[in-house]
Parts: structure tokens; sequence; C-alpha cells
């Protein structure tokens, strides 16, 4: 089991989202926090959105910019209409100035 490199943290703002591609082809979104970062799928629940492209971060609220539904990147709930259904979070972490998807989320998603 190995951890997945996701990009460096210098790419990610303070308040920005990034994204990258898991290793089965999946785009994720990268939100940075204060200090913290955290990871969701890229596409909204709600529609054929990327939360990277069109979305904006608000504190540690994901806005998608089709409808304007809303997550919590923290947790993935969905805190505002018309998204009802949570999107998938992703465990990260910083390392050596990396942000790495945990080993057992990279583990996971190989197959
Ligand atoms: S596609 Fe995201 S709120 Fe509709």
């Amino acid at each position: 089991m190995h951890a997945t490199a996701l990009c460096p943290l210098n790419d990610l703002c303070n308040g920005t989202i990034g994204s990258a591609f898991l290793e089965n082809g999946r785009r994720i979104a990268i939100y940075h926090v204060d200090g913290n970062v955290y990871a969701t799928d890229d596409r909204c629940t709600h529609g054929d959105a990327s939360l990277a492209d069109e979305g904006s971060l608000e504190g540690h609220t994901v806005e998608c910019g089709l409808h304007l539904g809303a997550f919590d990147v923290r947790t993935g709930a969905a805190t505002s209409a018309p998204c009802v259904h949570a999107i998938k979070t992703y465990p990260v972490e910083v390392r050596d100035g990396q942000v790495w998807l945990s080993a057992e989320a990279a583990a996971c998603d190989a197959t």
C-alpha cells in the first residue's frame, strides 16, 4: 500500500480549490482552508458540474457554480439546495510540502 501524491501545497493558496486525478482516472477537488487540506469528488452530486473549475470556496463550504448548491468539504454533507446527496470525501494529509491521499484511500480507488 502506498500513498498517492496529489499536488504541492504551494500550488494551493489558502481559500482556493485545486484538482488532481486518482490512478483510476477519477478527478477530485482539493481545498485549502487555513492550513488544512480536504478533498472530495470533483463532480457535484446534483448535476454535471466541476467543483474545482466552477465552484467557489467560502470557509469550509464549497458552492457549486451551476445551481449554487453547497457542501461541507470536511464531511461531504450537502448543506444547501438543490444538493441533497453528500459528496464523497477523501482523507488527505500534508507531508514535506506535498498533499497526499492517504494510503487506504489510494488502495480503495486503485480498483
Ligand atoms: S450541478 Fe451543482 S448544484 Fe446543480
